[in-house]
């Protein structure tokens, strides 16, 4: 089970340093299997992995974007080496918010999950249909396209292979609202998209941990998990408050 806060663009320095120290000092409470990652924003990652690595705490950490060149005249972008030396493990590629909000497409989602393969780490793959999608009957070929847009590049699937990918479930019209998909309704939509994993990785698929994201809150979170299909949450709101974080993990 994983458990990933998305920070977002939220808390300066100092607040996500004492986040990361609340969260570290909480995760006595966290039994062994449950694995916690945080997200926090670029400017943090330095900071909060020196707290991490000094508490010798069992907390992984992610970053929510980077670029899909190492390095290069790309002002203003982060190269997924530098990630890489900052001790980040995960990397969310996709949002949502990256796709709607700086018009990130397939393709360039797909770039970015080669290179973050490439350099070692984890990519946190975000699919997930709009509201009007949904309610036009489009869900499965929205979702199916996202994934694919990766699964059918043949070096991606080569690194795949010898790496490891999280997908999140994250259907647009749950994230920041208050209206968390039905536990029933994300399972389905979990078993979709592992069985077209399972079109292209067959024997891995199984392995790969989907997890969902859209107003995961602790007094809804454990319906989720008691799902076969749903191996953790990508928390966003939820993430930012150690006793709602800490509650949810509790209940993985
Ligand atoms: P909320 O938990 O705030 O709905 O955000 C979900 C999300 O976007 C995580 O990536």
């Amino acid at each position: 089970m994983l458990i990933a806060g998305n920070w977002k663009m939220n808390l300066l320095p100092h607040e996500g340093m004492l986040l990361t120290h609340e969260i570290c000092e909480g995760m006595k409470s966290i039994s062994p299997e449950i694995e916690i990652l945080i997200c926090p924003p670029f400017t943090h990652l330095a900071q909060c992995s020196v707290i991490i690595e000094s508490d010798d705490a069992r907390i992984s950490l992610g970053a929510q974007n980077c670029d899909s060149h190492e390095f290069g005249a790309y002002t203003g972008e982060i190269s997924p080496l530098m990630l890489v030396s900052m001790g980040v493990e995960y990397v969310i590629i996709g949002h949502s918010e990256r796709r709607v909000l700086f018009n990130e497409s397939n393709e360039i989602i797909a770039e970015k999950c080669h290179v973050v393969l490439e350099a070692g780490m984890i990519p946190i793959i975000c699919i997930g249909e709009t509201l009007e999608e949904r309610n036009a009957g489009n869900f499965e070929g929205i979702v199916r396209e996202q994934l694919l847009g990766i699964l059918r590049n043949e070096a991606i699937l080569e690194s795949i292979l010898n790496s490891d990918i999280v997908i999140a479930y994250e259907p647009v019209w749950a994230i920041g609202t208050g209206l968390a998909a039905d536990p029933d309704q994300a399972e389905n939509a979990h078993k979709f998209i592992r069985s077209i994993l399972n079109e292209y990785l067959p024997g891995q698929s199984d392995m790969i941990r989907i997890l969902y994201g859209g107003s995961v809150k602790p007094d809804n979170a454990s319906a989720y998990f008691a799902m076969p299909n749903i191996d953790g949450a990508l928390i966003g709101g939820a993430s930012l408050n150690v006793e709602s974080f800490l509650a949810i993990a509790q209940s993985a």
